[in-house]
C-alpha cells in the first residue's frame, strides 16, 4: 500500500514531499518520486529503493516550485524499478499523477489505448490513468477546450474516474494548469491538510503533523482541487459538497524516534503508557463497569445482543481472538472471529441480533472496511474498534472505540495489539456488568486492569533475558509458539512477529494441538516457544513441554516470576509478573515482541520496513 504526499503553497515543496514520504515510508517502500511544478512544466525525480535514495538524487537534481506531489511504493502492477516507479506521466507530458491502490480493468484500457496510438513506457497500472486522463484531454481539446482551464481538467480528470473500475487514491497535476493540484479518492485513503494558504495532502496523517492540525478527509467518489485561491470537493454523485474541517490530535513528538534505534522497539516501550491512554477515562469504579463514549449504541440494544462477530487480519484477528475468550468469559455472549478477508465474501447467516466490531489499528484496511460495508449493507449494527481518528473505517461504523495509541509506525504491530486487548477486556466488562456479573465481580477485573501499565512496565524489564535466548536461537529457521486458552493467541502472535521481521518460519498452535501431527516438526533445531505463566491448565501446557523435551527438541519458556518449575524444564525461560489469567496476554505478547525484535537485528533484518510488506494493507 502506497504513500501519497502533496502540497500547494508557498514553500519549497520538495522538502515538503520529501519529508512527507519518508514519514509515510511505513506504508510502502520499493521506490520513491516527486513531481513539482517548474518554469511551466512539471519536472519529475524518481527511482527504485528507499525514500533516501530519492533525497540523494534531489539533492544531485534539485527542483524548484511550491506545487507537487509524491509517492512511495508497494508494489502491486509491475515489478520494482525506475520506471515503474510513480510519478507516471501521459505520453505528452501534460498530465503527471500517483497512485495508491488497484485498478481492476487496466489491462483493457490499456489496450484501448494503445489501439489508439497510444504508447507506454511501464507495466503499472498506474501509467494507465495517466494516458487516460491525457487521451480525454486530447477529446476535450478537439472540441475547442483549452488546457489551461480548471474546468477542461476538471472534466478530463471525472471523465477518466467514471471508466476505473478497482481503487484508487490519486494526486493528479497539469501541466497547463500550474497552479493547482487534483485529487480523488475510491478506496485508498487521502487526508487534505489545511494550512494558512497553503494545502497539503497525505495518505494519511503523520505528514501533516507539525505542519497543521485542520484536516479535511475524502471520502470515497469524492474529487478535489486544491490551490493558492482555495479548495474545491466534489463528490461524485452529489457535485460539489461541504467542507468538514476535523482537527488532529497527534503531536511531532509522537511520529519521532527519539533515542530508539527502530519505531518497533519504541513502540515496544510506549505499551506502559498506551495502556494508560486505552483505559483514560474508560473506568467506572463506583458502578465496577466501563464508559465509552462513542459507541452510539443505546444500553437496550447492547442488552439484547445475542451475538458478537469480531472481524479483522493479522495481528487484529489476533486481539480478536483473545477478545472471544474474554467476551464468552464475562458477558457470556457467543462470540466467533472472522478473518475479514473472508467474511466479506461468505454468506454467513447471522442473526438479526448480531453486533459487529471491525478491529483494526490503521482503519483502512481494505478487506476489514469491505467485511464492515458488507455486514452493514446487510443490517448489522457494526462499530470499530481502531487507533486512527478519523480513518475510514472509523468513519463508516456506527460507532467504536478508539485505541488512543498514538501513532504506530513500525510494521510489525505491537503497542495496537496491546491496546486493542485491553479495549476489548473492557468492552467484556461493559457487557458483562449490563447482564449478570456482579459489582464486586465488575469491581475486582478494574482492580487487575488499571495494575496492567505498571506491569507491563516490569514486564519490558526482561529485555536483557530476551537478548541472550535471541542470540542462542537467531540461527534456527523454524519455531513453534505454543500456548492454551489465552494464551494460545498469544501464540499466534507471537509467530506472527517473528516471521514478519526476521524471516524464520514460525507456526503458532493450541498447545495440545502438537500430538496431531505438528510434533513431527521437532528437531534439536527447531525451538518451540511455550507461553506457559500459571493458570487452570499450566500443568496440561507443562506435559506439552515435556513431550517436546522427550523428542531433544530446544524449548523456551515464557513463564510467570514465581514458577519455580519452570527452570529445570525449559532450556531458557523468560519471566513475566503473575497477573490474571483473562489479563496475560497483555504481558505474555511483550517479550515475544522483544524475541522477534532482537532475532531479526541479529539477523540484520530491516525491523521497521520487512521486505514484502507494508503497515497498512489497502488493497486485497
Ligand atoms: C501485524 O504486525 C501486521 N503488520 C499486519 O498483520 C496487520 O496487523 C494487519 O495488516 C491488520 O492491520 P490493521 O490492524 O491496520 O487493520
Amino acid at each position: 500500500m502506497c504513500g501519497i504526499v502533496g502540497y500547494v503553497g508557498y514553500r519549497p515543496a520538495s522538502e515538503l514531499l520529501l519529508d512527507g514520504l519518508s514519514r509515510l515510508e511505513y506504508r510502502g517502500y520499493d521506490s520513491a518520486g516527486i513531481a513539482v511544478v517548474q518554469d511551466r512544466d512539471i519536472a519529475v525525480r524518481k527511482r527504485s529503493g528507499r525514500v533516501a535514495g530519492l533525497i540523494q538524487l534531489v539533492e544531485s537534481h534539485p527542483v524548484n516550485g511550491s506545487i507537487g506531489i509524491g509517492h512511495t511504493r508497494w508494489a502491486t502492477h509491475g515489478e520494482t524499478s525506475d520506471v515503474n516507479a510513480h510519478p507516471h506521466l501521459d505520453e505528452s507530458g501534460r498530465v503527471v499523477l500517483v497512485h495508491n491502490g488497484v485498478i481492476e480493468n487496466h489491462d483493457r484500457l490499456r489496450e484501448r489505448l494503445t489501439d489508439a496510438g497510444g504508447g507506454f513506457r511501464s507495466t503499472t497500472d498506474t501509467e494507465v490513468i495517466a494516458q487516460l486522463i491525457g487521451w480525454n484531454l486530447d477529446q476535450l481539446v478537439e472540441t475547442g477546450r483549452l488546457t489551461d482551464d480548471p474546468q477542461t481538467c476538471w472534466d478530463a480528470l471525472e471523465s477518466t474516474l467514471a471508466e476505473l473500475k478497482g481503487t484508487y487514491g490519486l494526486a493528479v497535476l497539469f501541466r497547463d494548469c500550474p497552479g493547482s493540484l487534483w485529487t480523488a479518492r475510491c478506496g485508498s485513503p487521502l487526508v487534505i491538510g489545511v494550512g494558512r494558504e497553503e494545502y497539503f495532502l497525505a495518505s494519511d496523517t503523520s505528514p501533516l503533523v507539525g505542519y497543521t492540525r485542520d484536516v479535511v478527509y475524502l471520502d470515497d467518489h469524492d474529487a478535489a482541487r486544491l490551490s493558492r485561491d482555495g479548495l474545491e470537493v466534489r463528490q461524485r454523485d452529489s457535485g460539489t459538497r461541504d467542507i468538514s474541517i476535523q482537527t488532529i490530535e497527534d503531536e511531532a513528538v509522537d511520529i519521532e524516534l527519539g533515542e530508539f534505534p527502530h519505531y518497533m522497539l519504541k513502540e515496544i516501550f510506549e505499551q506502559p503508557q498506551s495502556i494508560r491512554n486505552a483505559l483514560r477515562g474508560r473506568l467506572d469504579l463506583d458502578n465496577a463497569t466501563a464508559i465509552f463514549g462513542g459507541l452510539n449504541t443505546d444500553a437496550h440494544e447492547l442488552r439484547h445482543v445475542d451475538r458478537i462477530v469480531l472481524t479483522a487480519c493479522g495481528t487484529s484477528w489476533h486481539a480478536g481472538l483473545v477478545g472471544e475468550y474474554l467476551i464468552e468469559e464475562f458477558a457470556r455472549i457467543p462470540t466467533e472471529v472472522e478473518y475479514a478477508s473472508e467474511l466479506r465474501y461468505r454468506n454467513s447467516p447471522l442473526s438479526d441480533n448480531t453486533m459487529v466490531f471491525a478491529i483494526t489499528q490503521s482503519g483502512e484496511t481494505a478487506d476489514t472496511l469491505a467485511a464492515l460495508r458488507e455486514c452493514r449493507r446487510k443490517g448489522h449494527k457494526t462499530l470499530a474498534i481502531c487507533n486512527v481518528v478519523g480513518s475510514t473505517i472509523a468513519r463508516e461504523a456506527d460507532g467504536g472505540i478508539y485505541l488512543h495509541a498514538g501513532p504506530e509506525i513500525g510494521v510489525a504491530s505491537t503497542k495496537a495489539f496491546t491496546s486493542q486487548v485491553t479495549v476489548l477486556a473492557l468492552l467484556a466488562l461493559y457487557l458483562g456488568r449490563m447482564r449478570h456479573m456482579s459489582h464486586s465481580a465488575g469491581l475486582a477485573f478494574l482492580e487487575s486492569l488499571q495494575q496492567m501499565p505498571e506491569l507491563i512496565a516490569e514486564t519490558l524489564e526482561c529485555h536483557s533475558v530476551v537478548r541472550e535466548v535471541a542470540a542462542r536461537y537467531a540461527e534456527c529457521e523454524n519455531f513453534l509458539y505454543l500456548g492454551r486458552q489465552y494464551n494460545f493467541p498469544v501464540s499466534l502472535e507471537g509467530a506472527l512477529k517473528l516471521k514478519e521481521i526476521s524471516y524464520i518460519h514460525a507456526e503458532g498452535y493450541p498447545a495440545a494441538e502438537m500430538k496431531h501431527g505438528p510434533i513431527a516438526l521437532v528437531d534439536a533445531m527447531t525451538p518451540s516457544v511455550f507461553v506457559t505463566p500459571q493458570g487452570g491448565v499450566y500443568e496440561k501446557v507443562i506435559s506439552n513441554l515435556e513431550e517436546i523435551r522427550a523428542r531433544r527438541g530446544p524449548v523456551i519458556a515464557i513463564a510467570g516470576t514465581s514458577d519455580r518449575r519452570i527452570e529445570r524444564l525449559a532450556d531458557a525461560v523468560i519471566p513475566v509478573p503473575d497477573v490474571p489469567e483473562f489479563l496475560q496476554p497483555l504481558v505474555t505478547s511483550v517479550p515475544l515482541q522483544l524475541l522477534a525484535y532482537e532475532i531479526a537485528l541479529l539477523r540484520g533484518c530491516d525491523v521497521d520496513r520487512p521486505r514484502n510488506l507494508a503497515k497498512s494493507v489497502t488493497v486485497e
